[in-house]
């Protein structure tokens, strides 16, 4: 059943390591967020662009009427590009450079999560010089922990992101009294890979408790945004292929308290396209040594980085062998002690030539690769790029 998953006559002719998205499942993952979306008044997807911007798998997401989080220039040009509304697409980061700023206001996307007040005053500054009015939403550290790698949650008081709680009120008035900015949000984001619904309550009791200390002052918020952050089954993509859209949405549909006519934006990037991606090896050679043998695949951390970086694990499958099941360590060949995909791994015998893929790896994969070792950056290709 696995090995049906991937064209694999198809890949034999393709010069790996390469990425692979089943735009199958994309559509069908998209399809199962719109149909959740669907039953919330007020819902608005902005799929986290930072997770993959391949041109391909954007365009998908595009023509799933989707909207987009973008954090720097390159990121909301890819998608300009690939023909995403700029009146959908929201800008986000700690540091903004005035060019990205300027090109957001060029484009007229429909908010800039703001971090900083020198990033409001630059902002204001800049949309000043070239007579426009920025829409500004604040990001507010909620100081919600997050039951994920320490590397990746972003909601407690000691991460780089976001304003304090206690400056909201302060930076909000601040915006009230610049000329050309406009304050339209609030924005959170507490981490990523969370599969725990409760974090998410978490979340929402926060941004109500924050709320209801606005509304007493008078200040009425017209967009709240909650990031993105739900994980998805690295361990078995077969059996979970398609995150549970419906607790997720269902969590902020019965905790958060959304004001009459109030939106309620989303940046989900894992969850849309972690699945439908892989990353396409090959088996170069089989090592023997004393106590352990190798697999040394033609990708590395180069490729996918989410190993060394994260020890993260994701599912290796040798999809071009029945052969009784052996015990590896599976190796890329960068020059690099810490470029392992798994150590005392099991799967099918495996020897020269055998197609190795490295699963859900269609977020934070292919965007994440880096040249080291002049190796060239991995090609990605869709299913109606096989299939025709
Ligand atoms: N919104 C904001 C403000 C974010 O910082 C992030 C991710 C997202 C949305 C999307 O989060 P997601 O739905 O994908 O969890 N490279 C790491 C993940 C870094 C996530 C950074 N921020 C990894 O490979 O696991």
């Amino acid at each position: 059943m696995e090995k049906g998953l991937f064209p694999i006559e198809r890949f034999q002719d393709i010069r790996t390591p390469f990425y692979y998205y089943d735009t199958q499942l994309l559509d069908q993952t998209l399809a199962a967020i719109s149909q959740e979306t669907s039953k919330h008044e007020g819902y608005h997807l902005h799929y986290a662009v930072k997770a993959c911007a391949n041109p391909k798998v954007l365009r998908h997401i595009k023509d799933a009427g989707m909207g987009a989080d973008c954090v720097s220039g390159g990121e909301i040009q890819a998608c300009l590009d690939a023909g995403f509304p700029a009146g959908e697409i929201v800008f986000a980061g700690v540091g903004k450079s005035d060019w990205e700023i300027e090109l957001g206001l060029n484009a007229g996307i429909q908010y800039f999560n703001v971090e900083s007040i020198p990033e409001l005053e630059v902002i204001n500054d800049i949309a000043a010089r070239m007579g426009k009015t920025a829409r500004v939403s604040f990001r507010i550290n909620p100081n919600v922990g997050a039951h994920t790698h320490a590397n990746i949650t972003t909601g407690l008081a000691e991460n780089k992101f976001g304003i304090a709680m206690e400056d909201m009120e302060r930076v909000i008035a601040m915006a009230q009294s610049m000329s050309n900015v406009s304050f339209v949000g609030l924005h959170f984001h507490i981490g990523s890979q969370i599969l725990e619904m409760n974090d998410f309550v978490d979340l929402s009791i926060r941004v109500n408790e924050l709320q209801d200390r606005l509304n007493a002052q008078g200040i009425m918020v017209e967009n709240i945004n909650v990031g993105g952050g739900l994980g998805v089954d690295y361990a078995d993509p077969n059996k979970n292929p398609i995150p549970d859209f419906k607790s997720y949405f269902d969590t902020y549909a019965t905790y958060l308290k959304l004001r009459p006519g109030q939106h309620l934006h989303f940046e989900l990037g894992r969850a849309v396209v972690c699945q439908c991606g892989s990353l396409v090896t090959r088996c170069l050679y089989v090592k023997k040594a004393t106590h352990k043998q190798f697999v040394i695949v033609d990708g590395g951390m180069t490729d996918l980085i989410r190993p060394a970086l994260y020890d993260a694990y994701h599912r290796i499958e040798n999809i071009t062998s029945t052969a009784a099941e052996e015990t590896y360590d599976v190796v890329g060949p960068i020059c690099e002690s810490s470029d392992v995909f798994a150590k005392d791994y099991v799967m099918n015998g495996t020897k020269r030539g055998d197609i190795i893929v490295m699963r859900s790896a269609g977020a934070y994969g292919e965007i994440m690769a880096s040249g080291y070792n002049c190796r060239p950056l991995p090609k990605g290709y869709v299913t109606e790029d096989l299939l025709g």
